[in-house]
């Protein structure tokens, strides 16, 4: 993700862009002691567009903070104890969350909502209250309900800007792209996948016609793969028997995602992937927040993309996906109300 040329390229843009948000940003990790915040931690610590990380947690953080502050790039990092959450979010531009419960084999993402929605609302209080001008990244399970519980809470306190809250859907749109290489025998770098919805099982919709490797990909061999982008998370799940859910792969999409943000933010344009945000897209459906392609920039949210031409296998899979997508929107959205 950060080669030389990479990190090189981006320094020279930084620089071009001479933006002072490129140059002074702040990340905060909520939840940096997890099975995800670790990694994730030690991906943010390597991208040359964090200039200081703040790692929190419950539980952990400091001890991950001294070891990770120790990687010989630019950014200083702090962590931060179980009542210091307040200092954490100090002055942070980007803020991280992986905080809460994975799964175990047998559950639901949605079976972790009785959970991670207090943890996820509590910590959207405290970033209303100490740094609501933040880019907001929610990772915690169910997305699809966490991110309009993020919304709800900063909208009661009145901060809520819809540029600046993002459900991290990159894990599906790695997983596409890593499957559907794997049986066209392509570069996971071409053959990229636009992956729209949410981010539960027949919520994520993969649209395959619109990639060139994808198109091609027709009748038994589609459904299996429709099927383990969709459901990729209980591999992980299941493999992990009991120990949780995936979390290197989630640090790496965790990490893409924030890097690209990070790019909009300093200037470059023409950064555009999938992202869980309020969208008007199906609004007219009672559907406000969606997956699609999103332009990200300066402030955030860009452009939102409209989803593009669609096979009618992909008709369908967005037909089921959107009532389901509508319930758990709802949930969240209740459960703050
Ligand atoms: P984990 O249990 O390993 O880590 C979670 C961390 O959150 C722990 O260190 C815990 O102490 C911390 N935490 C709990 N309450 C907190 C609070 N109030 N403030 C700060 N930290 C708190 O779990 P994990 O494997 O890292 O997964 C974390 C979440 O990410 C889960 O909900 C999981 O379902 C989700 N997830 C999402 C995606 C995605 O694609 N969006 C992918 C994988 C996992
Ligand atoms: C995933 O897609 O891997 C995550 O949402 C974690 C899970 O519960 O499957």
């Amino acid at each position: 993700m950060f080669s030389r040329t990479a990190a090189r390229a981006l320094t020279s843009q930084s620089r071009a862009f001479s933006s002072s948000a490129a140059r002074h940003t702040k990340v905060a990790v909520l939840g940096a002691g997890g099975g995800i915040g670790q990694p994730l931690s030690l991906l943010l610590k390597l991208d040359p567009h964090v200039s200081a990380l703040s790692l929190y947690d419950i539980r952990g953080a400091p001890g991950v903070a001294a070891d990770v502050s120790h990687i010989d790039s630019g950014s200083k990092v702090t962590g931060y104890a179980a009542d210091q959450l307040d200092q954490a979010l100090e002055g942070t531009k980007v803020i991280v969350i992986p905080a809460g419960v994975p799964r175990k084999p047998g559950m639901t993402r949605d079976d972790l909502f009785n959970t991670n929605a207090s943890i996820v609302r509590d910590l959207a209080a405290a970033i209303a209250r100490v740094s609501p001008e933040a880019h907001i990244l929610v990772i915690s399970n169910p997305v699809n309900s966490t991110v309009p519980i993020v919304a709800e809470t900063l909208a009661k306190a009145g901060v809520f800007d819809p540029r600046r809250l993002f459900g991290v859907t990159t894990l599906d749109v790695v997983r596409a792209a890593r499957f559907l290489g794997e049986i066209t025998n392509a570069d996971p770098k071409e053959s990229v996948v636009t992956v729209i919805g949410g981010h539960s099982g027949a919520t994520i919709v993969p649209l395959l016609s619109q990639s060139p490797f994808g198109k091609a990909v027709t009748g038994e061999a589609y459904e299996k793969i429709v099927h383990r982008i969709q459901f990729g998370g209980d591999e992980v799940v299941k493999a992990k028997d009991g120990a949780g859910s995936a979390t290197l792969s989630m640090a790496y999409a965790g990490a893409k995602f924030a890097n690209a943000l990070l790019r909009g933010l300093g200037g470059e344009k023409g950064v555009v992937t999938p992202t869980f945000v309020k969208s008007p897209l199906y609004e007219d459906q009672g559907i406000d927040f969606f997956s699609s392609n999103v332009e990200l920039g300066v402030n955030g949210v860009e452009k939102i993309h409209p989803v593009g031409p669609l096979s009618a296998e992909e008709e369908k899979l967005l037909a089921a996906c959107l009532p389901d997508l509508k319930k758990n929107i709802e949930k969240g959205k209740a459960f703050v109300a």
